[in-house]
């Protein structure tokens, strides 16, 4: 007889396309395992609708008491009191490291591997804008405490999966006490380490990716470069629909898709689940089932080598077409 360790995962399907690929990555999982169990909930507009807050304490609870979370996407509402609760997420439970691949899964294009590390905390995502009469004002916060947590998960991060080569993303030639406090920490730490350690300026490093990505492996950067320059990184491997991402603290993990909610494409069977579908492979690595999550990448990899396209890549696969292809893709493994 075989014991199984039931892992808890809170599920928050979010909008627009988010249930639609929430959907998909629940399905694939149902397949590939019977060790998770999952409890869902809502933020933003949902949550609002049902309890006038985008983000309740019961929602806080429910990731907490659970060992990882998979989310959507959500809209972000006309409201000007509307304070995103990812972000609050993301501070409140101090999921401060934003672990985005880019990863080239189409054969026809040019191979790529690279991983963006965001600090996921700070910078101009603080939330402290102010309006004097004529003019506005943002603030922009980076600590030393949130520069050290960052750069020594980069390292852990690059020692576990066998990469060889840090970038430090900054603009210290302009921001020189805030990009300039975040270089030389990342200086500091790299010194007695043996990772290829090299720093470059943002504007600079997306002129690089788009003429030769290649040549990065890990970019770490701040929380404003990191958005943009995934984004940049998603657009290389067939755009939003192939980026994951996982938000990552020392106690808890959010995992969802780089992409937002795509209300154009919405309730038309046109969202390309892979990247809410390798989010979910992350999520499975985090909870120590890399054989499941290899399984799942496999089968990705597999049908886009063979051919398959959704129709955000010009081909005309939907979102459960596609969907039912990696079922059996997977279950040809299991
Ligand atoms: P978006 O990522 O939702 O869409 C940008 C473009 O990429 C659209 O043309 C969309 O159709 C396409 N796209 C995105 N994901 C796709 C997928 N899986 N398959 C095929 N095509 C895909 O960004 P946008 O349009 O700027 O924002 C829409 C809403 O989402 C806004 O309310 C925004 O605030 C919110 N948002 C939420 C995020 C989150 O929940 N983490 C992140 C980014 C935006
Ligand atoms: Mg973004």
């Amino acid at each position: 007889m075989q014991f199984y360790r039931m892992h808890k995962v809170c599920v928050i399907p979010g909008d627009g396309i988010g249930p639609e690929v929430m959907r998909s990555a629940l399905e694939v999982l149902g397949a590939i395992t019977d060790e998770l169990s999952f409890i869902e909930t809502q933020i933003g507009v949902e949550a609002y609708r049902k309890h006038g807050k985008y983000l309740t304490e019961e929602t806080i609870q429910i990731i907490k008491n659970t060992d990882a979370c998979l989310f959507g996407a959500i809209t972000t509402p006309s409201d000007p009191a509307y304070r995103s609760p990812l972000l609050a997420l993301r501070q409140g439970l101090k999921l401060y490291a934003n672990v985005r691949p880019i990863v080239q899964f189409l054969p026809e294009k040019q191979k790529l591997d690279m991983v963006i590390i965001r600090e996921n905390t700070e910078d101009l995502y603080v939330g402290l804008e102010q309006e004097h009469g004529n003019y506005a004002v943002a603030a922009k916060i980076v600590s030393d405490g949130a520069c050290e947590k960052i750069v020594d998960f980069a390292i852990r991060y690059a020692n576990e999966h066998g990469r060889k080569k840090i970038t430090c993303v900054h603009k210290a030639n302009v921001l020189r006490k805030t990009d300039g406090r975040f270089v030389r920490v990342f200086r500091e730490r790299m010194a007695n380490v043996d990772i290829e350690a090299e720093d470059m300026y943002v504007d600079t490093c997306a002129l690089k990716m788009v003429t030769e990505p290649w040549r990065f492996d890990v970019v770490l950067t701040l929380n404003l470069y990191g958005d943009i320059l995934s984004d940049l990184g998603a657009g290389l491997i067939g755009g939003l629909g192939f980026a994951p991402s996982a938000n990552l603290g020392d106690n808890y993990a959010i995992f969802e898709p780089v992409h937002g909610s795509a209300p154009d494409i919405a309730g038309r069977d046109a969202a390309n689940p892979t990247a809410m579908l390798l989010s979910a492979c992350m999520m499975l690595d985090y909870l120590g089932m890399h054989e499941k999550a290899e399984m799942l990448r496999n089968a990705i990899v597999e049908l886009y080598r063979k051919g398959v396209r959704t129709k955000d890549v010009g081909g005309n696969v939907g979102t459960a077409e596609f969907t039912r292809m990696v079922l059996e893709q997977v279950k040809s493994y299991l």
